[in-house]
């Protein structure tokens, strides 16, 4: 029989993480290019991964993207597909995308705001149209721009550590 029986969480476990996704404030969004933010929700630095909320108003191609390890996605709000598949995630959809996929993200012109869950792990590679690297993303790097942007607006680098693991 498992020992903790208590319901609380074991005494050598983090604790739990419970914010509401979709903030109140708005600088709790990053900004991540043009019309692009994520707000980060938890952010893993003992398997390298990390979840987060993708906002974009804006359409057209989003990135070209490989990553080495599985994702997992679900659309809260809006659609978007990749150029390499026929199938379009829409509001309520889930996504899992498998490791060692390369895939060009798009958002329709008729989609004024889209927002998903993605959970990640390992890390996004970014591509040029010829699959040449041309920039990585990983849990560290999300760190540093969460620190840098709530420094910057006024929350202090400290407000992303609540969301540390
Ligand atoms: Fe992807």
């Amino acid at each position: 029989m498992y020992a903790n029986m208590t319901g609380s969480a074991h005494p050598l476990a983090p604790p739990e993480i419970a914010v509401k996704a979709i903030p109140e404030d708005e600088r709790v969004w990053v900004p991540q290019a043009e019309g692009v933010w994520f707000r980060p929700l938890m952010l893993n630095t003992l398997v390298g991964q990390w979840c987060n909320l993708l906002r974009v108003r804006r359409s057209g191609v989003l990135s070209r993207h490989l990553h080495p390890n599985p994702v997992h996605g679900y659309v809260i709000k809006g659609r978007w597909h990749y150029r390499e598949h026929d199938w379009v995630a829409e509001t309520g959809s889930y996504v899992f995308e498998p490791p060692g996929e390369i895939h060009t993200l798009l958002v329709p012109e008729d989609v004024e705001e889209m927002i998903t869950f993605f959970n990640i792990t390992g890390s996004m590679v970014y591509l040029d149209e010829d699959n040449a690297h041309i920039g990585y993303e990983d849990v560290f790097t999300k760190i540093d721009m969460c620190r840098a942007h709530y420094q910057r607006v006024g929350l202090g680098a400290d407000y992303v550590d609540q969301l540390i693991r």
